[in-house]
């Protein structure tokens, strides 16, 4: 609606179009959300989302930890908290940790409303516009929108399935230098990384560690996944060898329950003040309230064999996925993870992960494109396929029916093509090994 007087207001669909700030155009809905709100029906298989199957939590352990939040604690968990957080949870917080190799100063933790809004916290200490940070290709999609929300460029570094290719970080630091481009921070998810699957090596870690200390590069460690291995642990934290380079980020959102949204950063000294100001800043402090459940279940219930609960449950659906893409689409290549959520896919070349979504949803199944994780277009025929929520039995009936969708979008291209249909038809019949997701 325009009106007489004031001729640059909006657009019919929104009268105040010419009033957001810069940042906000980083902040564009996904082109496939419209299809996820149909992915989300129950006939539909939705290999898309990152969700943690907390029916796997019983609610029991929930409920106690809330009554006696409330019974023993209740003037505080419903008033005003710390900005750093509670200092009975960081207290747990650093036990946490701990498993993970890290020891650090409950001074230095700061609880934050998930891992999400750490990293939104990060990067409003540290980005400018134009800026650019470094993050491993493919990489976690909410964090490449919050690096675009304040207008800051993602290089991303190849991978393989160790992770972080390290000479392929040296040849893009040293690219973006020579371009005279100012690098803010090396963002990495090492442990069963979001979307590839993928844990970046002992050996890598400390390589890529020597690397950021060689040219001045902070690192923020992004964690969620690290105690969900299916065997062995992963390596340790980057962190738990440095405190002074990486601000790590943790989060209960896997271990426990997303919907209390609690996760947190430790960070190196200085940066730590910095963080709380921001925290407070944005929400005064973080909710007393989940602080409290979350303090009152890790102080009574057994939260390690909870944790086991949840590997094995996610070990089962790792293999039930595994197990049916070696059956319905040998001659592809994905990751083989050995914890956390994700597999992630390669389409033959000719393949568009995206421009096949809504075929694929007109077939019950849903997946997440792969262009959804790089900033720069990449990813164009991979995709990622989580086996977190669905039962084993759903993810096979998924790939049952993924498998049919990329053989009848590649019938339809050999019919279209010159060279005829035998000569972009799959290969089958090969197994091959985890994939190169460079
Ligand atoms: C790599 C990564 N970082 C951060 C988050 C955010 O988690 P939360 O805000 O629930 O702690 C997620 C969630 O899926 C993730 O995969």
């Amino acid at each position: 609606m325009t009106t007489q007087g004031s001729p640059a207001r909006g657009n019919n669909l929104d009268p105040w179009y010419h009033h957001y700030a810069d940042r906000t155009s980083g902040l564009a809905a996904s082109e496939v959300r419209a299809l996820f709100a149909v992915a989300s029906r129950p006939e539909v298989v939705s290999l898309a989302g990152g969700m943690p199957y907390v029916s796997a939590l019983p609610p029991e352990l929930v409920t106690a930890a809330m009554e006696r939040a409330m019974t023993d604690h209740g003037p505080t968990a419903l008033q005003y908290g710390s900005g750093q957080g509670s200092p009975a949870l960081r207290e747990q917080i650093l036990e946490v940790m701990a498993l993970e190799g890290i020891s650090g100063s409950v001074d230095d933790v700061v609880v934050t409303t998930g891992s999400q809004h750490a990293l939104e916290l990060v990067a409003k200490l540290f980005l400018d516009p134009g800026d650019v940070v470094i993050a491993e290709g493919p990489s976690y999609v909410t964090a490449l929108v919050v690096f675009r929300s304040f207008q800051a460029e993602v290089a991303h570094v190849a991978m393989d399935d160790l992770g972080m290719i390290p000479q392929s970080l040296r040849e893009t630091i040293a690219r973006l230098r020579e371009q005279g481009r100012r690098l803010k921070f090396l963002y990495t998810i090492p442990s069963f990384q979001n979307p590839a699957g993928v844990t970046l090596s002992w050996e890598r870690r400390m390589e890529i560690l020597e690397i950021a200390r060689e040219n001045d590069i902070l690192v923020v460690e992004d964690n969620p996944y690290g105690l969900l291995y299916f065997d062995a642990p992963p390596p340790q934290a980057m962190r738990s060898v440095d405190d002074e380079g990486v601000i790590y980020l943790g989060t209960f959102s896997k271990t426990l329950a997303p919907g209390l949204r609690v996760g947190w950063a430790l960070a190196p000294h200085a940066i730590r003040e910095k963080l709380v100001l921001a925290n407070e800043a944005a929400v005064l402090s973080p909710s007393s309230f989940t602080q409290t459940v979350i303090s009152q279940y890790l102080a009574v219930a057994d939260w390690k064999a909870q944790i086991d609960t949840f590997r094995g449950v996610y070990r089962e659906r790792r293999d039930a996925m595994l197990a049916a893409l070696g059956e319905r689409l040998p001659g592809l290549e994905w990751t083989v993870p050995t914890g956390g959520f994700y597999v992630w896919l390669t389409l033959p070349e000719n393949l568009d992960s995206k421009a096949m979504l809504p075929r694929a949803v007109k077939e019950l199944v849903a997946y997440t494109p792969g262009t959804a994780f790089y900033g720069d277009g990449g990813g164009r025929n991979k995709m990622r396929l989580s086996f977190c929520y669905p039962s084993p039995e759903f993810i096979r009936e998924g790939i049952r029916r993924l498998a049919n969708v990329i053989d009848g979008e590649l019938e339809l291209l050999g019919e279209f093509s010159q060279t005829g249909p035998l000569q972009v038809r799959r290969e089958r019949g090969v197994m091959t090994p985890p994939a190169n997701i460079g």
